[in-house]
């Protein structure tokens, strides 16, 4: 598969602050690439200087094989945006909302009515499509957003966050929607910081945090990387080093290393690697203070990279 989208070093500074600092990646045509980073990581920037929308400080990237510093024009033609904060016309209609869409994109008469009705059906709209914006719920603008973003028939369709502050609901057309426009060969760019979205939709994630790419996988190669997954397991701070070295012995264990005042255990198998720890406790006479087992899923794969969790 050719890459749809090529990043290079991009960087953008806000004074000594960098939001997005020295990423590269590549896009493939026709996957679902997926943004996996907390609060203020720089999805949206990123996103932003893709669409053209923010000149980066540094770097570069082609978007559709053209050039995001020379050629945005181009580019804005061919990729669909859904951002973070809804844009839409809360007094007009849904369908009104489209048709202005549609036009700036240049439709006119039967192709903008076509496009318009195709994207009203995709976002389970249809019924409510004559009435103000301003009397749906928060799910149904974003959907209506999403229809927005692609009147112009783009290739690339990038997705901010689009299920924040949504209901089941509509947090279920949203993922049948992405599936189904993928399905039909839609390069997609998704950012979340649900971990299970990421996990369900994406072919590979990058996870990103404080401006860099952390890592970058298909969300099962990431998970495999924790082996069984992970325990956290605090002792009374004495005994805690003695511990350390012994439990490195231990059968169904990769991986110790001290986090603060716990040990962070990697495990072929969570459970046998519990038994044995305890077991170790006991031999040691060492008192355990907290334990915690973690699943090996895209949260804990974030966790054990930053030290941190993805929603504080
Ligand atoms: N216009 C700006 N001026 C100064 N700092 C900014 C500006 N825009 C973003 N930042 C900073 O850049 C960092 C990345 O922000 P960004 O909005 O890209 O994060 P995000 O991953 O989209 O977060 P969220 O999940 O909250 O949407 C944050 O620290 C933010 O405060
Ligand atoms: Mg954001």
């Amino acid at each position: 598969m050719s890459n749809i989208i090529e990043v290079h070093d991009l960087t953008k500074k806000y004074g000594d602050n960098a939001a997005v600092s020295g990423i590269s990646f590549a896009i493939k045509r026709g996957e679902i690439f997926g943004f996996l980073g907390p609060n203020g990581a720089g999805k949206t920037t990123t996103i932003s200087m893709l669409a053209c929308l923010l000149s980066p400080t540094s770097g570069s990237a082609t978007v559709a094989g053209f050039d995001l510093r020379k050629d945005a024009r181009e580019i804005k033609k061919r990729i669909g945006l859904v951002p973070q904060d809804l844009a839409l016309y809360p007094t007009l209609s849904a369908e009104d909302n489209l048709v202005f869409f549609g036009r700036v994109y240049g439709l006119r008469g039967k192709a903008l009515k076509a496009r318009t009705a195709w994207a009203l059906e995709l976002v389970g709209l249809t019924d409510r499509a004559k009435d103000a914006v301003q009397t749906y719920s928060g799910g149904m603008k974003r959907r209506v957003n999403i229809a927005a973003g692609l009147m112009h028939q783009p290739e690339i369709f990038f997705l901010d966050e689009p299920t924040v502050g949504v209901d089941p609901q509509s947090r279920n057309y949203i993922f049948e929607n992405v599936e189904r426009l993928n399905r039909e060969g839609l390069t997609i760019l998704y950012t979340t910081h649900y971990m299970e979205e990421a996990e369900r939709l994406c072919q590979r994630v990058a996870i990103i945090d404080q401006g860099k790419i952390i890592a970058l996988d298909s969300p099962k190669a990431l998970i495999e990387s924790l082996h069984g997954g992970m325990i956290h397991i605090g002792f009374a701070d004495s005994r805690l080093d003695a511990v350390l070295e012994q439990a490195r012995e231990l059968n169904s264990v990769r991986a110790v290393r001290r986090v603060e005042d716990k040990l962070e255990v990697e495990s072929a198998h969570a459970q046998q690697a519990l038994i044995g720890l305890l077991d170790l406790a006991n031999r040691l006479d060492a008192r355990v203070t907290s334990l915690q087992v973690y699943e090996p899923n895209l949260e804990t794969v974030f966790l054990h990279l930053t030290g941190k969790r993805l929603r504080d």
